[in-house]
């Protein structure tokens, strides 16, 4: 579509062609290259959308504004478009076959060289920090700009398609609650109201609740969420989700309205449904609840296996209930030398993890590693649980923490794929469900919820629920939530749930998880009071927006997806927040930070 009237330019640097040739354009944009070959002199000038040759061969001005052209300075040149020499024409440049033959040319914003810090398109080296320190210089590279088109695209369609379904955005506060999600809140000291605060949200979660409450039906909102939490690769202290919710849902709503946005934006044929898998069997599977299913190496469990093992380590583990877990890597998809094998004591450490166990089987024989402690029996028992055994190399993680060993077999699994190139491209979706709806925290001796305290006990199990004991920590092991979260290659996109809707769950709920009837009034008293006016049944999800443009991005770094990101220190290295206060802005907060210890 033909640009508005009204830009310093007539074309951008990336659409001239053959058929423009004869025609006088403006270009705008940075210097790329100057090439001064004495008789001739040549600029590349670049913008957002592509590189234009300038020529000077017609050029009468002051041949000394060209000297002053330095690299990433912004110049407007207008000229004539010719078709370039044969000897000189790029095809593989999308404006290769022509140039711009200058007759004006004016510097607009110099650069002052020397000073850059480091060139975008240039050879000068930047480490991350110092990107980040400039992050509008890094802006200007390809990569980021069109990973923030992608984003806009991805957001608009997801706008479309949810306006289609006759949901309607509504913006929720930020200046707000706490609204629990499991990590700390982000507060804001009110200067009206002396030592009280705002609470950045964690989620609109409470808020949408009560826009299903208001008769709202189907709600979105494409919004800004803040947790103060510890920062990986995948997290950020502030982060955009598109959240839903919907009155009158099943969970076969939300599947639906899930899986027709995720066909859309990640191109999937118009039949792909999401293969569902429960939370139990994706830990026996996987040890993660966020598998990433693109490659194999399954973990089997095989306690039961060592209980009578000579190997004391493993039998002390499978008699105290513990957990030991094997991987099985067939020869064809990688062998292993001592080097590699130690190795692996480094990846599962950080996991709570001692080593890892191995022993390798060529034909009839087994060797190296744990390979005396392995009878016929017990490698019997091993190859049936296994349907690729043969040559290969069988790995094993044991410990009497089963988290431990969920998590160290996950890691090693992670680490083996990405090693051995196992790991497939494209995308594989899972929902994974039947979460537990509690957790018990055996230091604080109480429950946690494992979504958020507004998540609903599966239907059938409501009476077990609300008959239990908050203080008994078998009372509500394993109890299922009607929770739902949709994963991809190991990252979880999103997550949801049928919520509470009767007043008297929600109070129980708040009671499971330890909270005095005085921390629910001032927390939670209007939420609570609001589910007393005619509540109807809903539920919804939230994706993380900045996942799926990182998926679809093809990147591994969240920070590769926001404009402005934070380091994982939750620090913006360019405008270098979090900043001291002014000691006014204090006192008009009545904060005395001399008395903080
Ligand atoms: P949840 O906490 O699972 O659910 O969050 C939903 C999705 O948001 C993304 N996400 C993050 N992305 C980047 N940085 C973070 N720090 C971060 N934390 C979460 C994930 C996650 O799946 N209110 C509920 C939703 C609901 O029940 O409807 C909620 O916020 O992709």
């Amino acid at each position: 579509m033909a640009e508005l009237k009204g830009l310093l330019r007539t074309h951008n640097c990336g659409e001239l062609r053959k058929e423009h040739v004869g025609q006088t354009v403006t270009i705008c944009g940075w210097v790329n290259k100057y090439r001064d070959l004495g008789a001739l002199h040549f600029i590349d000038v670049r913008d957002k959308f592509g590189l234009t040759q300038l020529g000077f061969d017609d050029y009468k001005g002051d041949m000394a504004v060209l000297k002053n052209c330095a690299l990433e300075s912004v110049i407007k040149a207008v000229g004539v478009v010719k078709e370039r020499p044969a000897d000189a024409q790029n095809s593989k440049m999308d404006t290769g076959l022509v140039e711009v033959q200058v007759t004006e040319l004016e510097v607009l914003s110099r650069n002052d060289i020397d000073n850059i810090p480091f060139l975008p398109y240039g050879q000068i080296e930047a480490t991350e920090d110092l990107r980040l320190k400039y992050r509008y210089l890094d802006l200007r590279t390809k990569k980021l700009q069109d990973i923030l088109a992608l984003r806009s695209r991805t957001t608009n369609a997801v706008r479309r398609m949810l306006e289609e379904e006759n949901f309607i955005e509504v913006e929720t506060p930020i200046l707000y609650k706490s609204t629990p999600e499991g990590a700390r809140d982000y507060i804001v000291p009110s200067r009206v109201h002396p030592s009280k605060v705002y609470a950045l949200p964690q989620s609109p979660q409470t808020l949408k609740q009560l826009l299903m409450i208001g008769s709202t039906d189907k709600y979105f909102q494409i919004c800004r969420c803040f947790r103060d939490e510890d920062l990986r690769a995948d997290r950020q202290p502030e982060f955009t989700q598109i959240d839903m919710e919907v009155s009158f849902a099943t969970p076969e709503y939300i599947k639906n309205i899930v899986e027709k946005i995720i066909r859309e934006l990640f191109k999937l044929p118009a039949d792909f449904v999401v293969p569902m898998m429960t939370y139990n069997e994706a830990l026996a599977r996987y040890g993660s609840d966020k598998p990433d299913a693109r490659f194999g190496l399954e973990h089997k469990v095989v306690t039961d296996i060592f209980k009578d093992s000579d190997f004391s380590v493993f039998s002390s583990v499978a008699n105290a209930n513990g957990l030991i877990k094997a991987i099985f890597i067939p020869e064809e998809n990688g062998t292993f030398s001592r080097k590699d094998t130690d190795a692996l004591t480094e990846v599962v450490k950080p996991h709570g993890g001692k080593g890892v166990a191995f022993f390798k089987v060529s034909g009839d024989e087994r060797s190296a590693g744990i390979s005396k402690f392995i009878t016929d029996e017990i490698y019997s028992k091993l190859c049936a649980l296994e349907e690729n055994a043969g040559n290969g190399t069988w790995m094993f993680c044991a410990d009497p923490d089963s988290d431990v060993t969920h998590s160290c077999a996950d890691a090693l699994r992670r680490h083996l794929g990405k090693k051995l190139n196992l790991i497939t491209e494209g995308y594989k979706f899972l929902w994974i469900h039947d979460f537990p709806l509690l957790e018990w925290n055996p230091d604080d001796k109480r429950y946690i919820a494992r979504h958020h305290p507004f998540t609903m006990v599966k239907k059938e199990l409501t009476e077990k629920f609300m008959t239990g004991d908050s203080k008994d920590s078998n009372a509500y092991k394993d109890l299922p939530a009607e929770a739902y979260d949709l994963v991809c290659n190991g990252y979880e996109l999103g997550g949801g749930s049928i919520r509470i809707h009767d007043q008297s769950v929600q109070k129980k709920m708040f009671e499971v998880l330890g909270m005095s009837e005085e921390e629910v009034k001032t927390q939670f008293g209007f939420f609570i009071e609001a589910l007393n006016y005619g509540v109807p049944p809903h539920g919804g999800l939230a994706f993380g927006l900045d996942r799926i443009v990182m998926l679809l991005a093809k990147t591994d770094s969240i920070r590769d997806v926001i404009a402005f990101p934070k380091t994982t220190s939750a620090s913006d290295l360019m405008a270098e927040a979090p900043s001291t206060p002014g000691k006014n802005q204090l006192k008009e907060l009545h904060f005395d930070w001399t008395k903080t210890k």
